[in-house]
């Protein structure tokens, strides 16, 4: 069969099903899933589950209204996913769509339901345009255009305003390849073009490069250790950290797993402490730095309840536990996952760990917060109220240059619609 045939299709299958069933995050799902297929296969199954899974909310409304019935088994619901995106979205003509979505069933969960997957593919590709789509102006109605829960659109707009939409869009495009170079980044870039690739230097980073098409994991660079792959917007709070403990500096990093910043920042010359609440992220902390031969000592430790003395580091950084909407461009299931009051529970947690750890940095010293999402709760409320208390402590502006400063509140946002980087914010506050 060709390189839309019924194996892609099955690979994608098999990665919803892991996802839905197993709850496990769709990038190794996809790579265990197409690791047996040619490779133009392996890019349509890959395409396939990513942009259902970030779909699914849209895809589920639309077949909502051509089922007859309205419980259907999951595995059933996932084939008709995978069809629904196809005739919504795909390139893929509608006859085939229905056609090789009937194949996948039979396949996949038996003859006894074929004819019920064709009946409904077929009336919602009838019917989808005339689907009584709400307004855009409403949560619900741009979430269905743009892939996201009502309560995402809503945090969004509270954010961005009337530049929402550019951000929720910038969150569905999938994102390249960034490399962090270890040592000379033009000798690494050199050393790339020289295997057919086109490395661009980052925008916000000397150390970062852009490599469009690139697979890490073949390239010799990153098996020995001389770059790492990391999204340029975490190489810019590693950069922040080392930068406010200063040449040499004692940094602690509180929320360290699985340690691309700490190790980032050890590498820039701060002498770093890494610490995770939970074992097995400590570990990878560990492991990563043994790899890339660095000295940094770990340990799994609470950080709402540090055991460090007072005084003791000249920088903190907290990459704190967070609603992850900075990151769905990579992780298109996990804004199904998140729902409404998670901003709210986790800026419990961000203000917990940010009042535990205010002691720590020596007077004079830092505590950088990085949140790899944009609600207001989890970056300017967290940190106003943080400053509220400790006066003793001001957000240093200048020390980022890089992204948006933030009409209600210290610090600066960098945007996938505008820095082509994960959501991330970032704000360094500095102890008097
Ligand atoms: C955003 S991730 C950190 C990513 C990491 N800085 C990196 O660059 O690889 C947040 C981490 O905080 C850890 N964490 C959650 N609650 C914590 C707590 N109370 N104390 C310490 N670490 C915590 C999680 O296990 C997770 O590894």
């Amino acid at each position: 069969m060709g390189s839309e045939g019924l194996a892609s299709r099955r690979a994608a299958y098999r990665v919803l099903r892991r996802v839905h069933t197993d709850g496990a995050w769709s990038t190794p799902a996809v790579d265990a899933a197409i690791g047996r297929l040619g490779p133009r296969d392996r890019a349509f199954a890959a395409n396939l589950a990513y942009e259902t899974l970030r779909w699914e909310g849209t895809l589920d409304w639309a077949l909502g209204h051509v089922l007859s019935r309205p419980s259907i088994d999951e595995d059933v619901r996932d084939v008709l996913r995978l069809g629904a995106w196809q005739l919504a979205y795909g390139a893929t003509p509608a006859h085939a769509a229905v056609a090789t979505s009937v194949d996948l069933a039979r396949a996949e969960v038996g003859a006894k339901v074929t004819g019920f997957v064709n009946g409904v593919l077929r009336a919602l590709a009838r019917r989808w345009d005339a689907l009584p789509w709400p307004d855009e102006a409403t949560s619900e109605g741009l979430g269905l255009a743009t892939g996201y829960a009502p309560w995402i659109v809503a945090e969004a707009r509270a954010r961005f305003g009337g530049q929402a939409r550019d951000v929720l869009e910038a969150g569905n495009v999938a994102p390249g390849v960034t490399l962090r170079a270890r040592g000379d980044a033009e000798a690494l870039a050199a050393e790339l073009t020289a295997v057919g690739l086109t490395p661009t230097r980052g925008a916000l980073s000397p150390s970062a490069l852009r490599v469009p098409g690139a697979d890490p994991g073949a390239l010799a660079a990153v098996a020995e250790g001389r770059a790492t792959v990391a999204d340029e917007a975490s190489i810019v709070v590693a950069e922040a950290a080392a930068a406010a403990a200063g040449p040499g500096g004692r940094l602690l990093d509180a929320c360290a797993g699985p340690g691309g910043k700490a190790c980032h920042a050890a590498d820039l010359g701060a002498r770093v402490v890494a610490a995770d609440l939970h074992e097995h992220r400590a570990r990878r902390v560990a492991e990563l730095a043994a790899t890339l031969g660095l000295d940094v000592p770990v340990a799994v430790a609470d950080g709402t309840a540090p055991p460090w003395p007072p005084g003791g580091v000249d920088a903190v950084l907290l990459d704190a536990p967070c609603t992850g909407l900075g990151v769905v461009r990579r992780r298109p299931e996990l804004r199904w996952r998140r729902t409404a009051g998670d901003p709210a529970a986790l800026a419990a947690t961000q203000r917990a760990l940010l009042a535990a750890a205010a002691d720590l940095p020596r007077a004079g010293g830092a505590l950088v917060y990085a949140a790899c999402t944009w609600t207001v709760a989890e970056t300017t409320a967290v940190v106003g109220s943080f400053l509220a208390r400790r006066p003793d402590y001001a957000a240093e502006e200048a020390a980022v240059a890089a992204g948006t400063a933030l009409p209600d509140g210290p610090g600066r946002l960098l945007r996938p619609d505008r820095d082509g980087t994960d959501g991330m914010y970032l704000v360094v506050l500095r102890r008097s």
